[in-house]
């Protein structure tokens, strides 16, 4: 690892805006849980998630843009979440914040219905069989996100992935979700929604590469 890296893997853990989660004990009773809104933002907002966030890019976008709601960007890569982290800083971002830890423990650190909705940005798709248990979008996430979603809650996907994109269907499907919305092709809409124009590092390199931008919104319930 080059020193610059590793001095922002030492760093990242010290910012206010950086929870480290990523040395994680089944055991320990985690001080926010539970508490996100009124202990760490001190405020009772909602409560909204951007799952595999790297370097922040939709958390960031969003918390300018909606001030009143708590976003939080979760990532097990220090160096992203440092860039990630600065910028929120530079910005004076208070609705912002990261947390540095494996979303595998997501219900360890979110309580019943504490989050308000999720966004899943360009996850890894995980393309050999024998891996698609490490999909975000696979029942072993579905069960922890719905441990933590609140009954309504939409979970958002932005994919590059043909075959994430087919697999999430059938996975909420076969969950017994819902899909409320299915774009497979985010830019040949006429108006994409404005939600939907925000783009990440890794969605700028697929798009660079020709490559066509999927959008799914779907619920865990049947609503
Ligand atoms: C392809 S990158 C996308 C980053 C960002 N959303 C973007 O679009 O630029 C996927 C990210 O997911 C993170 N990731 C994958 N599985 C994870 C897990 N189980 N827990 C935490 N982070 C994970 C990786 O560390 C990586 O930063």
């Amino acid at each position: 690892m080059g020193k610059n890296k590793l001095l922002r893997y030492k760093e990242v853990a010290s910012f206010k805006n950086v929870v480290d989660m990523s040395h994680f004990r089944p055991n320990i009773m985690y001080d926010y849980k539970g508490e996100w809104a009124p202990f760490y933002f001190g405020n009772q907002n909602p409560i909204v998630l951007e799952l595999a966030c790297g370097k922040g890019d939709y958390a960031l976008a969003l918390a300018r843009k909606n001030p009143h709601i708590n976003y939080i960007g979760m990532d097990i890569k220090g160096e992203r979440l440092w860039k990630a982290a600065k910028i929120a800083q530079a910005d004076g971002l208070k609705n912002l914040m990261f947390i540095r830890g494996y979303i595998d423990h997501i219900e360890n650190i979110f309580a019943r219905n504490e989050v308000d909705s999720i966004w899943i940005t360009f996850p890894d798709p995980y393309l050999k069989s024998r891996k698609t248990k490490k999909r975000l979008t696979s029942h072993f996430f579905l069960h922890k996100y719905k441990k933590v979603l609140k009954d309504d809650g939409i979970i958002n996907l932005k994919t590059d992935s043909h075959t994430l994109y087919e697999f999430s269907i059938e996975s909420v499907e076969d969950f017994g979700g819902r899909i409320k919305e299915n774009i497979p092709d985010v830019y040949g809409l006429p108006n994409p929604p404005e939600d939907l124009m925000i783009q990440t590092y890794y969605e700028r390199k697929h798009l660079a590469d020709g490559k066509k931008i999927k959008f799914l919104s779907f619920t865990l319930g049947k609503r």
